[in-house]
């Protein structure tokens, strides 16, 4: 890989960088256990294994100093009254952070950090999210029709820690009862 500055486009309605080098599908069967209601998610899987979310990644090196880029587009849907989402990290080196601009679609940014704090931020097109250091992250697409696309950009030697998530979920889920959409306590986490 070149030591050189590059540039790419990032335009409206394309969305898709005019440069890639990795292209992640993440399905549903990726997020066993994430989700609030298992029967609704085990249903669902019997008839498809849907992509559930889509990452565009531009290449560096992972060393410090240097910054990953990318794109990561959730589709609208939901299990059972769940909206679709990420499966969620911290970074591996947990002092890293990252930055998020929404560009297209509604939803949520759901985070917490080691020390108990959670917070759940609104993501909306021209939105700027900033994840500081020690706090996990995870998207939720909440737009009925519309992906949720954010551009992302944190240190490239950051690594990313699923097991974490994977074990216990977020202190919050993001659910939509009778057309609204109310954020309820995660009856996994602390267990
Ligand atoms: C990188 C980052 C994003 C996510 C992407 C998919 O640190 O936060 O690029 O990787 O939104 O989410 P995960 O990685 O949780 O499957
Ligand atoms: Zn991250």
């Amino acid at each position: 890989m070149k030591d050189f500055p590059m540039v790419f486009d990032l335009l409206n309605p394309e969305i898709i960088p005019s440069h890639v080098d990795n292209h992640i599908i993440r399905k549903l069967s990726s997020l066993r256990g994430q989700f609030y209601d298992n029967k609704a998610f085990e249903d669902m899987l019997a008839i498809e294994d849907t992509v559930i979310y889509e990452v565009y990644e531009i290449k560096r090196p992972e060393v410090a100093g240097e910054m990953l880029m990318g794109i990561s587009i959730v589709h609208p849907g939901k299990v059972g009254q769940e909206f679709f989402m990420t499966k969620g990290h911290y970074h591996t080196i947990l002092e890293t952070a990252e930055v998020y601009y929404c560009m297209r679609g509604e939803g949520f940014m759901v985070m917490e950090n080691p020390e108990g704090e959670f917070s759940i931020e609104c993501l909306s097109p021209g939105r700027v999210l900033y994840v500081p250091p020690r706090w996990a992250h995870r998207s939720i697409c909440t737009s009925r029709q519309d992906d949720l696309i954010t551009f992302f950009v944190y240190p490239a030697d950051a690594g990313h820690d699923y097991g974490t998530i994977e074990d216990r979920g977020f202190h919050k889920m993001v659910i939509e009862k009778q057309n609204s959409i109310e954020f309820i306590d995660n009856p996994k986490w602390n267990k």
